[in-house]
């Protein structure tokens, strides 16, 4: 295992009702004055906006409002919420709603007390140390940007979709009810599941040897999605199905998993083309990407592919690696369908003749360094064939 830190401050507060406390939480972390950030609608809808400033209201908090985040969201936005946030002497910023959502207060935080243009975080990779105090009230089990140190903006000039981290986002606070993803069409409920398997298969593509124990919390995560995934398509309502997933959600990717071992997250760049270019949603693009990558990389480490076969797919532990590890695979295709996801990028709207600039944006595109490098190194025309794989 390799030498780490891990700081996740985060306070989380689970379960029915607990939105109601969301003005107690922006007071125990200092916040006076508040931007409320949502999305297209959802929120309003739910009723949940309406008891999120109750609770604000009923501690004596200010609010500002900025709506219409957009699923991959963008940087448009950002900047109205930055400009906002210093003409209002925002100190803190409220995510009601999903990743997008959370990754857009993220920035907005970010932004308002840098000096610079807020992408310059997410074109170098900078780290963000410093940001205005972010709490999130989640209403998707998906992108785990309640517990992580990321956010994920699409700049609209040139529409590349990039990431930033850094300790200063890490959100103060979130509050997860399990009831009020009950409002999700399956499609999106399926978003969130391959979404939150993916970030643990991100991190159990490593080259560290010895890290049992994170493989096997890794495995068990998988696992219980496997289990409780159809169950929440099947029945919506079932509060303690969405409950398992949704906790999933935040250790999938609040890294404990991911500790003391490289990490992948090529397909993760992979796919971020996909939602860039054709505007889909970045669950759906990686049951496209996922399958494909690992049928184009398996070979780099047979051992623990295997071992991922065997041990999350219930495969049979004997013959060839290479039997057991496509078996694996397609056992991964079968459940993706089966919660109603899509496996081929002509289900995403995408054309085998934009191959050629989706691997040239993912491996060359806004200062990229023409590769992409993670369990595997992979240079354009290798992205290429993964792309193709999808077709
Ligand atoms: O906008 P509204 O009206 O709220 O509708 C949303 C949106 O259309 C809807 N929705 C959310 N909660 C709902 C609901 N509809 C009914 N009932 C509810 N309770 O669902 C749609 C998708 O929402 P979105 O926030 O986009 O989903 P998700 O949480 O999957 O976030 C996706 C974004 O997160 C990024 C992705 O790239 C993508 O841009 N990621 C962020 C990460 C991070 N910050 O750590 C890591 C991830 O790997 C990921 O890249
Ligand atoms: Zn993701």
């Amino acid at each position: 295992m390799e030498n780490f830190t891990f700081y996740s401050p985060t306070y989380f507060v689970f379960g029915k009702g607990e939105e109601n406390k969301a003005g107690a939480m922006v007071k125990r972390f200092k916040g006076s004055r508040v931007l409320i950030h949502y999305g297209g609608g959802s929120v309003i809808r739910s009723g949940l906006l309406d008891r999120v400033k109750k609770s604000l209201e009923s501690e004596g908090i200010s609010y500002v409002e900025l709506g219409g985040v957009k699923p991959n969201p963008r940087s448009g936005l950002v900047y109205e919420g930055i400009d906002l946030c210093r003409k209002e002497k925002v100190d803190f910023v409220l995510a009601v709603g999903g990743g997008s959502v959370i990754d857009s207060a993220k920035a907005i935080a970010a932004g308002t007390v840098y000096d610079g243009d807020f992408w310059d975080y997410y074109r170098t990779g900078k780290a963000i140390e410093k940001a205005l105090p972010v709490g999130t009230v989640l209403t998707i089990a998906a992108a785990g940007s309640e517990g992580s140190g990321d956010s994920v903006i699409t700049n609209e000039d040139g529409m590349y979709k990039r990431g930033a981290s850094g300790e200063g986002i890490r959100p103060a606070f979130s509050i997860l009810n399990p009831e009020l993803t009950q409002t999700l069409p399956p499609y999106q409920t399926a978003c969130g599941i391959t979404d939150i398997m993916a970030h643990l298969m991100e991190r159990y593509l490593t080259n560290t040897k010895n890290v049992v124990t994170t493989d096997r919390m890794i495995e068990g995560l998988l696992l219980a999605m496997i289990e409780e995934g159809p169950k929440a398509i099947d029945d919506p309502n079932d509060y303690d199905v969405r409950a398992n997933i949704m906790w999933a959600g935040m250790m999938a990717h609040n890294n404990s998993c991911g500790v003391g071992r490289t990490q992948d997250w090529i397909s993760h760049d992979i796919e971020h083309e996909l939602s860039a270019l054709y505007d889909c949603a970045h669950g759906a693009g990686l049951a496209v990407t996922f399958p494909a990558y690992l049928s184009h990389v398996y070979k780099h480490d047979t051992e623990r592919l295997r071992q991922w076969a065997v041990r999350v797919w219930g495969c049979e532990d004997s013959g060839s690696d290479e039997d057991i590890i496509k078996e694996g695979i397609n056992r991964y295709r079968t459940y993706l369908k089966r919660i109603g996801m899509p496996t081929t990028m002509g289900e995403l709207g995408g054309k085998e003749e934009d191959i050629d600039k989706l691997a040239h944006s993912a491996t060359c595109g806004d200062g990229r360094p023409g590769y992409l490098q993670g369990f595997v190194k992979l240079d354009e025309n290798e992205v290429k064939e993964v792309y193709k794989k999808m077709l």
